[in-house]
């Protein structure tokens, strides 16, 4: 779908062929767009509105068709709430309701009225570019597989117009956000792929096309790792017939190329069947996105060189998949991490944890970043904690932990903190080795951060339990349903609120 800005016409004249969009303000207050219009198009507006329940309230949409003195197909009034909420997140959701109304309604254009209300935070430009930048990560589809789709299941919309006097400005402000809305396509095509088609090698080919941004990529095998002495990662995948690969992007955008990067790690497992702690079958098959936190990653990557990021940043996934056979790994099984830490492995489905390890270790060892957020689909147990409104939040370090929950709060991604502990540590005491991992069902998510923490060598580190936000089974005001890429906005967010050389 190709976005566009331009200045403000008339939806009167035939060369409106398609939809227009304006938004109303609680109490159905119309914008000076749809005001500006003559007597007999205002008139059809302000009927249908009058008439029906529509009243401006955020989310409620209203569709007029072929009104009376405009040349368009439809008008459709999108509700706005208060305008105190025109924030970058209400701009956003104004753009992707619009979209959400029009995706498969037939119109192939749609004008969108950009009305900026008394009283509402942000400027005509940036509140166009947020607009522009809902409307593009609404119009999301994975529908390569669906083969017999029927004419009117297709989308049909392919071009949406921002109307606004600043238009020049908008298109200026909507440029980054059109980079990070190709990085969250990115995420969510890879997280959306089923297993036998992204698996270590396939994943770590997508990560390579980063390099056509500027990304440094390196893809380790398993016999450098072996060599690394990535133990707990190579244990998890050494069922699978996939090789396992540890990938290492890399964006040097700071003044100061010397200057320490941030990074970020991502649990990789590309399938996770549970491995011989096989896990029931009902179900299975959304274990395809357990890769979703290695997938954030490389779109946090590619969000930061699309738009040129003046920060140096190393984004590292471990890949690989978790399955049962002859060769697999089994409960009872010790192994040696890359610290030399062991680990006896008692439950071969608790697999993130031990490809964590191994990476994050890896990730301090080898660049002394700043600081390293892990993203992870980890635990059941998050969900049944935060349930799917926030992801958890376990950091070493408050400052990381507080700016990781503002810039969640900025992007609509949010983080609820959950505690860490050496009260915790009796849980993942392990009588032959120097932890187990896996700490009963008390306090699942805890115990597997607290397990992380053994391998962060006590750098400033977070960690995100994505497993409850990685999957929407719903649509929500920007993100259809399926693979949400929640966690690319969020760390694209972190680095330009907190990171970035200043300008
Ligand atoms: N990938 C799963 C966690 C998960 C569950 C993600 C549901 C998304 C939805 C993880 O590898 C796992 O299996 N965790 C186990 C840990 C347990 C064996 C200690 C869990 O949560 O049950
Ligand atoms: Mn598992
Ligand atoms: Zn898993």
């Amino acid at each position: 779908m190709k976005i566009a800005f331009s200045k403000p016409s008339l939806p009167t004249d035939a060369a409106h062929a398609g939809a227009v969009v304006a938004g109303v303000l609680e109490g159905k207050v119309l914008g000076a767009a749809a005001l500006a219009l003559d007597a007999a198009a205002k008139g059809a507006l302000v009927r249908a509105v009058a008439a029906s329940r529509f009243d401006g309230k955020k989310g409620q949409t209203l569709t007029i068709l072929a009104p009376a003195g405009l040349a368009v197909s439809r008008v459709l009034l999108v509700g706005l709430g208060k305008a105190k909420d025109l924030d970058a997140q209400g701009a956003q959701a104004f753009g992707g309701a619009a979209v959400a109304a029009l995706l498969t309604s037939g119109d192939a254009e749609a004008t969108i009225a950009v009305d900026v209300f008394d009283g509402s935070p942000l400027a005509d430009a940036e509140f166009a570019a947020h607009a522009a930048f809902g409307a593009r990560l609404r119009s999301y589809r994975f529908d390569k597989y669906l083969t017999r789709q029927k004419k009117e299941d297709k989308p049909s919309l392919k071009k949406v117009v921002l109307n606004t006097e600043a238009y020049a400005a908008a298109k200026t402000a909507f440029a980054p956000l059109d980079k990070i809305a190709d990085a969250v396509f990115l995420t969510r095509d890879v997280v959306s792929e089923p297993a036998n088609i992204i698996h270590p090698e396939s994943l770590a080919a997508r990560a390579e096309t980063l390099e056509s941004l500027g990304v440094e990529v390196e893809v380790l095998g398993e016999k450098q790792m072996k060599k690394l002495g990535m133990g707990s990662l190579l244990g998890v995948g050494q069922g699978s017939d996939r090789e396992s690969k540890l990938v290492v992007m890399r964006w040097q955008g700071s003044a100061q190329k010397d200057e320490a990067p941030v990074a970020f790690v991502g649990k990789g497992v590309t399938f996770d069947s549970g491995g011989i702690s096989i896990k029931p079958s009902a179900g299975m098959e959304d274990m395809k996105w357990d890769m979703a936190g290695a997938a954030a990653t490389i779109g946090a990557m590619a969000a930061l060189a699309g738009r040129k990021a003046k920060v140096n940043a190393v984004g590292v996934v471990g890949l690989v998949e978790n399955m049962p056979s002859g060769t697999a790994q089994r409960p009872g099984d010790v192994v040696i991490s890359m610290s030399g830490q062991t680990i006896e492995v008692i439950n071969t489905d608790a697999e993130g944890r031990l490809v964590l390890a191994d990476a994050l270790w890896y990730t301090q060892d080898r660049f002394k970043p700043k600081f390293m957020v892990d993203l992870a689909t980890l635990t059941g147990a998050i969900i049944i904690s935060l349930g799917h409104e926030y992801a958890g939040l376990f950091a070493n370090d408050d400052k990381l932990a507080d700016r990781l929950a503002a810039a969640g709060k900025a992007v609509g991604e949010q983080l609820w903190r959950l505690p860490l502990g050496e009260a915790y540590d009796k849980q993942i005491k392990s009588d032959i080795a120097d932890m187990k991992n896996t700490g009963g069902r008390e306090g699942g998510s805890i115990t597997a951060a607290q397990f992380l923490k053994r391998f962060t060598n006590d750098v400033h580190w977070a960690h995100l339990d994505i497993a409850g936000m990685a999957w929407s089974k719903k649509d929500t005001a920007i993100t259809p349903k399926g693979a949400t890429a929640f966690g690319v906005r969020l760390l694209d967010r972190l680095v330009a609120d907190f990171y970035e050389d200043k300008k």
